[in-house]
Order: structure tokens, then sequence, then C-alpha cells
């Protein structure tokens, strides 16, 4: 079989045919305003370069990735974000960058889509539930926005915050979790390389249900810490309250690395199902990441600090 380095490859050579033909005709469809509905139908083709940074293995389906997910402020079923988050507003969109730093900014989306170049960089994303999925997501290090604030010597974590809406998000109530959603990783965390401010998958913009229209994706953590729709990036000096910590203490810690050896309590993280495939297949530390970001956590007890 030949053997190609991952920036090279193309959907088509990742994806079955059947997939990646299903893909064009979502897109179309979409375009047409037909399958996603409200300002979602707008979605716009996001140009990005090919990153170093992807793993190359089969893309998940573009149903799938936007037809099964977990945004608890449009319903806590699976296929609910997909239906009731069409209308969601996501323009004008601001994100302020506050707390322990020498230059506090707001950024419009477009002046923070603009800070860097944006890459495609094909990532895995794990959910506690143990689901995965394969994503071309684009967008750049969240490092290009950190960097700019100037952290100062008090920055020792980065908190973040959704966008919070009732009238926009009525079923968000009955998910019954505290909101807005929160989100925190400590510094070198949310300055390693990895951990991606996301505008967009599959070449075009976010759809509202996959976190429209800034998320973070941090491929090496469960998926809930990749939150959707940000509206606040602060700097801190106290490891912040985030939304499953507040909720279930004793269920997630505030690392949330994907750790196979230590189980959820209510289920094993040994194995996971991707997505689209039958059978499970094991977990891997850090979700395979565990040469970039292992140094991360050097003399760490991770069965304490989970
Ligand atoms: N962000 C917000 N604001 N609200 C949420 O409910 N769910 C999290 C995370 N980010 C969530 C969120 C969880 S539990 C997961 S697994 C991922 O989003 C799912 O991302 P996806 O729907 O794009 O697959």
């Amino acid at each position: 079989m030949l053997i190609r380095s991952a920036p090279d490859l193309k959907y088509s050579d990742v994806t079955s045919k059947k997939d990646f033909l299903d893909r064009r005709r979502f897109l179309a469809s979409a375009a047409a305003g037909v399958a996603l509905g409200g300002p979602a139908a707008q979605a716009a083709k996001l140009e990005a370069r090919k990153s170093g940074y992807t793993v190359a293995e089969t893309v998940t389906p573009l149903k799938a990735i936007t037809g099964y997910n977990n945004y608890y402020e449009f319903g806590t079923n699976k296929d609910d974000p997909a239906r009731n988050a069409g209308e969601f507003r996501t323009e004008p969109w601001q994100v302020s960058v506050e707390g322990h730093c020498a230059k506090p900014a707001k950024y419009d989306l477009d002046s923070l889509r603009k800070l860097a170049p944006l890459e495609e960089r094909i990532y895995r994303l794990r959910c506690v539930e143990a689901w995965s999925m394969v994503v071309p997501w684009i967008g750049f290090s969240l490092s290009e926005v950190l960097k700019r604030s100037e952290p100062t010597s008090k920055a020792k974590y980065v908190a973040f915050e959704t966008y919070y809406d009732s009238k926009q998000m009525p079923l968000a109530k009955g998910s019954r979790i505290p909101l807005p959603y929160k989100e925190g990783l400590r510094l070198d965390e949310a300055m390693h390389p990895l951990t991606l401010l996301t505008f967009g998958l599959y070449g075009e913009v976010l759809p509202n249900q996959n976190g429209a229209p800034v998320r973070m994706i941090i491929p090496w953590k469960y998926g809930f810490k990749s939150i959707k729709s940000i509206v606040k990036i602060s700097f801190v000096e106290k490891e912040p309250p985030f939304t499953w910590g507040i909720m279930i203490p004793n269920e997630y810690g505030f690392y949330s690395n994907v750790n196979p050896e230590v189980d959820h309590p209510r289920w094993s993280q040994g194995s996971e199902r991707r997505i689209g495939e039958f059978s499970k297949r094991k977990t891997l530390m850090f979700n395979g990441y565990a040469d970039q970001v292992a140094s991360l956590y050097a003399g760490m007890d991770l069965k304490k600090h989970y």
C-alpha cells in the first residue's frame, strides 16, 4: 500500500468513496439551504493550508460529525443539536481576552480569524461516553491569540466561557447543567501547539451544532473540554471551575486527559467505538497524542489527577 505523509492526503484518499460522495451531496444541499436551515445554511468555505498536526486515519463522515453531538444548550439527545441549533445567531460575535494580561483585547469574529493563517488539522475527538470521531478541523493554535495579550506571571490557568441566551436556547434549562458552559486549561496546556482554536470543519465554517462560530479542540482530552461557541477567554490565577466538575465532581476531573487506565465511575475508558464503525477499538493514552503532550504531566499521578 502506498503511504503518503499526512499533509498530502485528501479526503477522497482517507474517506470511502461513498462517504466522500455523501459529503459532496451534503455540501451541495447545505449551500442550497436545504440541509442545515437558518444561518448555518450560508456555510461559507474556509481556505486553510494543510498542517503537519494531522493523523492519517479514515475521516468520519460529515453526516456523523454534524448529526451526533453533545451541545446541552440545544438539548441533551445526540440528535437534538442538529435539529435545534440551526437558527442560533452567530453574527455579530465578540470574543474577549481578559484577566491577568498586559493587553486585554476584544475581537470580532473576522479579526480573530485573521490573527493567524488557518490550517486544516485532522484530529481525533474522543468523548467520555466512549465514542470517537476523526475530524478535519480548521483553525490555528490558541497560543496565537493568547501570546498577543501578554499573560502576566499571575496567569496560571486559562478559563473559557460559552455564549448563553435562554431565548435562543430554550432547551438549555432542561439540561440541568449550570450555564454558561465553562471550561479551563492550565496555561501550558492552553499554549501547547496542538490546542486548537477552531472555526470550521470539512472545509466549511463550523455548523452551529459543532460550536459555531468558534470553539476549542484539545485532542488529547475528553471531548467535554472542547468548549463550543466561546465568548470569553480569561487568564486566571487559580484552577477555574468547569461545568462538568461543578455538576458531578466525583466523575469529572479538571485534567480529563484521555486515560484508558482510569475508569469513569460508571463505565470503562479502555475502549471506544468510532462512529460509523461496528467494532470497538482500544483507547490510547492521551488519545494517541502521548509523544506530543505526555511531558506536560511529568511527575503527576494521572490516576489522582484524572
Ligand atoms: N460546549 C458547550 N458549550 N456545551 C456543551 O454541551 N459539550 C461538550 C463539548 N463542548 C458541550 C460543549 C461535549 S460533552 C463534547 S463530547 C463535545 O463538545 C462534542 O463536540 P461535537 O458535538 O462537535 O462532537
